[in-house]
């Protein structure tokens, strides 16, 4: 099933792909009229570093903030909104330094919602990845393999801008009609040298093989959760879904992964997790010979299948 094409989206259809998000700690607010008339939004659902609601003014846009707004007054507010904000910052940033690229969620900018109070304004998916993963049954392998080389790309793309997006998993992989996907939720990214507010979930962490939590390059961090993300889309669902965190953790400790024979790019999966790539770039290039080798093989195929066709006409 291919998924539904995005300009066919609706709050309803939004509103019931994110209530299967964890909820954020957040608190209902006293209706608190604003002095300034804010921008309306419908509240969709909260993440772990904001909110993220319909841009009513422009529904192929979400705002992402720590407040949402309804007419004239918030009802919801994200807890700590301090956290809130300073993950906001920095998303911000990162969105500006990262001007356009096809793999990332286009930025609108900031939105003034009320007095002194600004929003990100981000393109809207279907959702993310994950989320929406039960919806599709598995789709070809050339589906997959584009997906991995659009999210490979992005990485490699962010890296070359001095960003590690830190939590990078298919929970922050959003999905487009055709299979499209972008990378989004930076607000735990490093820039630079500055210390990241983020890090990647127990499933997508490389393991310490002797080193401390900190001697990791984030480099390595950033392709091991790649890989991850990319066995995420070719298995279509995540490492040891019936395992604990816990026992994740223990398995790769004990360098036990899941099996991936079988699995478009298998090969490149289970190279990244023994550390054998040093760049995305590198791990781009893999991918594009593997699709390369496939749709190869599709055209020996489909050739010898017109060669046998013409035999028997002309036999
Ligand atoms: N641009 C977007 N278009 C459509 N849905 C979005 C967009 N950004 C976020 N969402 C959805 O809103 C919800 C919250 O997203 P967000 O990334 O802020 O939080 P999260 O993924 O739950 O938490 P975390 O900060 O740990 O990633 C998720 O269900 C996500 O799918
Ligand atoms: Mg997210």
């Amino acid at each position: 099933m291919q998924p539904s094409n995005s300009t066919t989206l609706n709050s309803a259809t939004l509103s019931s792909t994110f209530t299967s998000t964890t909820p954020a700690s957040t608190a209902p607010l006293s209706t608190t009229p604003a002095s300034a008339a804010p921008a309306s939004t419908t509240p969709i659902v909260a993440g772990s570093s904001g909110l993220i609601s319909v841009y009513d003014p422009d529904p192929l846009f979400v705002l992402k903030g720590y407040k949402v707004w309804q007419g004239r007054r918030y009802v919801r507010c994200f807890q700590p909104a301090d956290n809130s904000k300073a993950a906001l910052n920095v998303e911000h940033a990162v969105y500006q330094r990262l001007g356009s690229h096809p793999g990332i969620l286009k930025y609108g900018g900031r939105v003034a919602v009320a007095d002194n109070v600004y929003f990100l304004k981000l393109e809207r998916a279907e959702g993310d990845l994950r989320s929406l993963m039960p919806r599709y049954s598995i789709p070809p392998d050339q589906a997959r393999l584009r997906m991995a080389i659009q999210i490979a790309s992005s990485i490699s793309y962010l890296h070359s801008k001095g960003i590690f997006h830190c939590d990078l998993s298919c929970r922050n992989v959003f999905l487009f009609h055709d299979w499209v996907v972008k990378v989004g939720d930076f607000g735990g990214s490093k820039i630079d040298s500055q210390y990241p507010l983020a890090a990647e979930e127990v499933r997508y962490e490389l393991p310490l093989r002797g080193r401390d939590w900190e001697k990791r390059s984030y480099v390595k961090r950033e392709l091991f959760a790649l890989e991850c993300a990319i066995y995420e889309i070719m298995a279509w669902e995540r490492p040891f879904p019936e395992l604990t965190d816990a026992e994740v953790e223990a398995n790769y400790k004990r360098e036990t992964f899941p099996i991936v024979d079988g699995l478009p790019a298998g090969d490149i999966i289970h190279s990244c997790w023994k550390e054998e790539f040093e760049r995305a770039e590198d791990v781009e290039a893999a991918l594009r010979r593997e699709i390369g080798r496939e749709s190869g093989l599709g055209a020996w195929n489909a050739s010898a299948h017109l060669k046998g066709l013409f035999d028997w006409i002309f036999r």
